[in-house]
């Protein structure tokens, strides 16, 4: 993999549009296709919002529709930034039964977000996912891939609070 498509969460936004300008810029030298342009900005930058595609069609001449075409089309693609952390609610059968649908009104609710959006200060994003194969200790959520089963919605906030800064830190 090249050195300039890998994450470099520390960047500033700066930084970031520029280091995935350069990505375009060396994509375009190799004639590389869009979905690899796509997959390789989004690496970078998180997500490919608006003013990334309007980048990547100025500097590729592919259409702008052609683009918002190709990411809304392939559900791995996202517009919209992620938080530090994800929070992943399951909301399949057995989860859904046992209060899974309080978590994610709850989060909602803590959190000031709607499903899918990220809080202010991007700290957490907030997802839905039908099971993750903890049915038998229903109800999961996940945060950052680590799985908490048989999640009490009146201790969200305690959960939560370990992922929040400390003080001194970003
Ligand atoms: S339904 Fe939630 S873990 Fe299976």
């Amino acid at each position: 993999m090249r050195e300039s498509s890998q994450c470099c969460c520390d960047e500033s936004l700066e930084e970031k549009l520029k280091h995935v300008e350069r990505i375009i810029d060396d994509f375009i030298k190799e004639d590389a296709n869009l979905i690899q342009i796509l997959h390789t900005v989004q690496n970078v930058h998180g997500a490919i919002p608006l003013e990334i595609q309007q980048m990547i069609s100025q500097k590729t001449g592919i259409p702008l529709s052609e683009i918002s075409g190709v990411i809304s089309f392939y559900s791995f693609f996202s517009t919209k930034l992620k938080g530090k952390h994800i929070i992943k609610v399951c909301m399949g059968t057995a989860c859904y039964v046992r209060g899974g649908k309080k978590i994610v009104d709850r989060l909602q609710e803590m959190l000031n977000v709607e499903i899918g959006d990220t809080t202010e200060d991007g700290l957490f994003t907030l997802e839905v996912v039908r099971c993750m194969g903890a049915c038998g200790l229903a109800p999961a959520i996940s945060i950052d891939n680590k799985v908490f089963k048989q999640v009490n919605p009146d201790k969200l906030h305690t959960l939560l609070s370990k992922y929040y800064p400390k003080e001194g830190q970003q």
